[in-house]
């Protein structure tokens, strides 16, 4: 059996540490791309990469490249290219720049490589979907947004700290956009099937659930850039599935319907990862609270999508 063939579009801290994980985990070839400007920069870091090889224990195909021609037949391409956030900036004050930068490289990402899933990283994320999916005419299932994964992961860490228990056990939802407005549901975190209500105070479960809402900036705040390690994990958590048509359930930024009144958008929800792409998306109760939370979240992310098509015409 030929290996999958992962692309990444952005050789960045994101991308190249989407490159480690995926090489790590033996997920297929990888590809990453970046701007004539940073050839050699990116050809240097996948050459580095691809020389942990023999004590990392992986057979693959690493390259960096600047030209598209080289990701061409992708099976799933991970678009992590945009300015990323400094301090004092939300994830929003992007949009402008990353609208342009996003849209270009969906046009070339869907001309080399059409049949492949397209995971988006960009930020802000849910209007950086929205705008891959306009620019590459992809069908909404092969179009996804990177972010529950990461926001979850994010939120499984401060529960295991807590709780002083393996990160492996706690079982974690979240729904909603990419923001500081997400909705962590503590109603569905278990920690090995016991729901954490039994093990933690509310008031703890709120202390985590408020620090994996401002997860990015706390980092921003100390490191003077976005994060890098967790997106990417997230990344590749989603790439797995994709690429071993593992049908797991995962929170991603992806097409909704009328699923939770959402009425055509790219919402976090959680659906079933496959070989397609975004395969199903999971519809589960809301209590009235969280209802609200999650109409708070839909309406921002429209908004935000609103901001792109009153910008960008073409893309309305
Ligand atoms: C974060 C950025 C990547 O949450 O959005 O860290």
């Amino acid at each position: 059996m030929a290996r999958s063939k992962i692309s990444i579009i952005g050789g960045g801290n994101v991308g190249a540490s989407c490159a480690m994980w995926a090489a790590s985990k033996e997920l297929g070839d990888i590809t990453v791309l970046d701007i004539p400007q940073a050839e050699g920069m990116v050809k240097g870091k996948m050459l580095d990469l691809l020389e942990c090889a023999p004590i990392e224990r992986f057979d693959a195909n690493v390259v960096g490249t600047a030209d598209y021609a080289d990701t061409a037949d992708s099976d799933v391409v991970v678009v992590t290219a945009g300015m990323p956030r400094k301090p004092g900036m939300s994830r929003d004050d992007l949009i402008a720049t990353n609208v342009q930068i996003v849209r270009t490289v969906a046009e070339q990402v869907a001309k080399y490589s059409p049949n492949c899933v397209m995971i988006v990283v960009s930020n802000p994320l849910d209007a950086m979907v929205y705008t891959a999916w306009k620019a590459s005419g992809f069908p909404t299932s092969r179009i996804l947004g990177q972010a529950g994964c990461l926001d979850v992961a994010r939120f499984r860490c401060f529960i295991a700290m807590e709780l002083g228990c393996s990160v492996e056990d706690i079982q974690a939802l979240l729904l909603g956009g990419h923001g500081d407005d997400m909705v962590p549901l503590p109603r569905y975190t278990s920690v090995h099937g016991i729901p954490v209500t039994q093990l933690l105070p509310e008031e703890t479960i709120n202390a985590c659930v408020e620090r994996a809402k401002v997860g990015g900036g706390e980092i921003v705040k100390l490191m003077g850039t976005s994060a890098y390690y967790a997106p990417a994990s997230g990344s590749i958590q989603m790439v797995e599935a994709i690429v071993k048509d593992k049908k797991r359930i995962l929170p991603c930024a992806a097409w909704c319907d009328d699923q939770y009144g959402v009425g055509g958008g790219f919402v976090g929800v959680p659906c079933v990862l496959g070989a397609g792409g975004m395969e199903k998306v999971i519809e589960i109760d809301l209590d009235a609270d969280e209802k609200k939370l999650m109409d708070e979240s839909i309406s921002h992310v429209k908004d935000l999508v609103d901001t792109v098509k009153t910008t960008f015409p073409d893309l309305a």
